[in-house]
């Protein structure tokens, strides 16, 4: 199916989408996605490698000023077990995320094959900017897709609210298609300071950049960051940037995030509900769950159990590995 395009001025409509209209767009949405691939719900078990990180994001708990918070890194053994376990339950994808850390890049190098050699899986990568040497690297080792967020593609808000450079961040996500690999990439709604007109330009930078997997997150304020007393992001809004996604891209993977659950009770159930068709299962050993801040220290944490509900209530069946 032909992607299809929107005018800004249709995004903007769209996202200001409520009651019938915003059930009509879901509607839609929901068509789009039961077309092009059915109406099974793709799952990914996750594997959270380090909190370190280089970089210094305002909204984010694991930038590196945070000093509260407590620092790990899992070895290859807690890794490679924690990729079986995925594998066990009969999850196709092994998707592991970490913080931009020189010392879990390398770790990356050494277990892609080990996964990948075992199981013949998926395997998703989300672990920040690297070189596009080491983009390659991880391609030839094993990996499907990598995942980077441009986060907002207006430069002076990205810029702003990471104080990296956004020249640098899309030629990362180039490089990362120039390795082979399949691209996720996405935005966070409700930055501070972030206008409608943002976000639509969010939406049209995703489109021109055709990902394979289409994130959207509300931000949640993060204790211990310069952004801690902001205001988290719209549900509503959230959901409407993921149902225009899925009508400009039938085949795309998009998430219902854990966030969405975070902010509000079914949250991810409403994300399907949008056109979303991934759900992601947490596999990070016990003991280092709960220092992963990423949206917040009591963030959801989805399990299984919960991956099967928020299905069985949006009426998808979850797509397991075929034995
Ligand atoms: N709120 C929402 N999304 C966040 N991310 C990081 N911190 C937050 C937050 N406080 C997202 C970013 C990053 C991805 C891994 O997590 O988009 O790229």
């Amino acid at each position: 199916m032909k992607n299809m395009s929107f005018t800004r001025d249709e995004i903007k409509r769209h996202l200001q989408a409520n009651g019938a209209e915003q059930q009509e767009l879901f509607k839609h949405a929901r068509q789009v996605r039961n077309e092009a691939g059915g109406d099974g719900l793709n799952i990914r078990g996750v594997i959270e490698l380090s909190n370190r990180c280089a970089e210094n994001c305002l909204y984010c708990a694991m930038r590196r000023d945070n000093h509260l918070l407590d620092r790990y890194d899992l070895d290859e053994e807690a890794v490679v077990a924690a990729a079986g376990q995925i594998i066990n339950s009969g999850i196709p994808t092994v998707f592991m995320q970490s913080g931009e850390s020189a010392k879990c890049a390398v770790l990356l190098e050494s277990v892609i094959p080990k996964i990948f050699s075992k199981h013949r899986c998926d395997i998703l990568l989300c672990a920040g900017k690297k070189s596009a040497e080491t983009y390659k690297r991880y391609k030839e080792a094993g990996t499907t897709g990598y995942i980077l967020k441009f986060e907002a593609a207006n430069p002076s808000l990205y810029e702003n609210a990471t104080g990296a450079s956004y020249e640098e961040r899309l030629s990362c996500i180039r490089d990362i298609r120039s390795a082979g690999m399949k691209l996720g990439t996405g935005n966070i709604l409700g930055l501070p300071n972030q206008t409608l007109d943002d976000i639509a330009d969010d939406i049209l930078l995703a489109i021109e950049l055709s990902p394979d997997y289409v994130s959207v997150a509300p931000f949640i304020p993060n204790q211990g960051t310069p952004y801690e007393n902001a205001s988290k992001g719209d549900i509503n809004l959230t959901l409407n940037v993921m149902a225009i996604w899925r009508i400009a891209f039938p085949d795309a993977l998009i998430p219902t995030v854990s966030a969405l659950e975070y902010i509000h009770p079914d949250g991810q159930a409403a994300g399907l509900s949008a056109g979303a068709n991934v759900i992601t299962v947490n596999f990070t050993p016990k003991q280092n769950r709960d220092k992963y801040a990423i949206y917040a220290k009591d963030r959801f944490v989805v399990g299984l159990e919960h991956a099967y509900k928020t299905a069985r209530r949006a009426g998808m069946s979850l797509n397991m590995r075929k034995k």
